[in-house]
């Protein structure tokens, strides 16, 4: 009995010394100490051999021991995972960090930045203005009166609140806002959303992108406007591309026209985007109207200018192969995370 006491004592002092090290120490604790051929197991065994007056006292000592032994080996284990890899309830600082994802650019923005991108190897710079617009700027200096026919073209929203106010349907109040200004020459092109009151399909919404483009200065011709474009769609299609113009209307300017572009899809065989015509239109032009320039201050006897306008919508859904307009605007991150940031 009395050896037994000092044995226990013995390896109660060697638990105690014991500097917890790492798990694999761990498991050899546990072998020698609680397993089931084990110290404390083989020391229950002695029981029965303990005299019987003695063998309450011994039990008292043994339990201790046994309960020392074990918590031990808990505290020691829960150290062993604390600073492991597997513990959850703290941050493991050895991890790598995610990824954060990169957002990626709107197509229509994409489409935006590459047009002004090519305007401004031309010398433009760009010019932005208000979508809530009065009367003036979108409609009656752009030399479109009030009951002027041409104001049917495009479906008006109104605000409510005042009857002078509406939602811009196209760009051009920019090229007044500019001139307005009053510094010349002026060379700019003027991005932006515009909205029309227009039933929403795959093919048409009420609010859209124009690019608007304005050069005024002494001596500018339509040379320059039909020189100025065509290096704009030899950059943006490729230096094979062909143009066409037609004589067409804008209040705005005189003479007016509509480009088009060879089919890009069919590249002139008859498809269903260019309407088996082999040509799409892609923009408005023309000279500013003596007109809109008096309307903003300008003299037009010293100075002319050119104008033109064209959606941003189009060449992206022709540019990415996109079949319906609405995608652009429904914010579906399936949709938007397949632009690269490109520009
Ligand atoms: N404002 C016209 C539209 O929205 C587009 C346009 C045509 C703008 C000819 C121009 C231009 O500056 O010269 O349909």
């Amino acid at each position: 009995m009395e050896q037994l006491l000092r044995q226990i004592e013995n390896y109660r002092n060697e638990i105690e010394s014991i500097v917890p090290n790492g798990a694999e120490a761990l498991e050899a604790y546990r072998i020698k100490f609680l397993g089931t051929k084990g110290i404390v197991k083989s020391l229950f065994t002695e029981i029965k051999n303990v005299p019987a007056d003695k063998k309450k006292e011994f039990g008292l000592v043994l339990n201790e021991f046994k309960q020392l032994a074990e918590a031990k080996y808990e505290s020691w284990k829960s150290q062993a995972t604390e600073s492991g890899p597997g513990d959850k309830s703290k941050p493991d600082l050895t991890l790598p960090a995610d990824t954060a994802p990169l957002g990626s650019r709107h197509p229509i923005s994409l489409m935006r930045n590459n047009i002004i991108a090519i305007f401004q190897r031309l010398g433009f710079s760009v010019a932005e203005g208000p979508e809530i617009e009065d009367d003036w700027h979108n409609f009656t200096a752009l030399n479109l009166p009030e009951h002027h026919p041409a104001r049917d073209m495009q479906d008006t929203f109104y605000i409510h609140q005042n009857p002078d106010w509406l939602l811009r349907t196209h760009t051009s109040n920019i090229q007044i806002r500019e001139m307005e200004k009053g510094v010349l020459p002026l060379r700019i092109v003027c991005p932006g959303r515009v909205y029309r009151n227009e039933t929403i399909s795959a093919r048409s919404h009420c609010f859209f992108h124009q690019i608007e483009g304005l050069y005024i200065d002494e001596n500018v011709s339509f040379a320059d406007l039909k020189q100025t474009l065509y290096y704009f769609v030899q950059e943006m299609y490729g230096t094979d591309v062909k143009i066409r113009f037609r004589p067409s209307y804008f209040p705005f300017t005189e003479p007016s026209a509509e480009m088009d572009i060879n089919c890009q899809i069919c590249n002139g065989a008859g498809c269903t985007v260019c309407k088996h015509t082999g040509w799409v239109e892609i923009l408005g032009c023309g000279m500013v109207h003596p007109k809109v320039l008096s309307n903003c201050g300008i003299d037009p006897e010293k100075y002319t200018g050119f104008a033109f306008g064209m959606g941003i919508e189009r060449p992206a859904l022709l540019k990415y192969g996109i079949n319906d307009i609405r995608l652009f605007s429904e914010n579906d991150i399936r949709f938007l995370k397949q632009f690269t940031p490109a520009i």
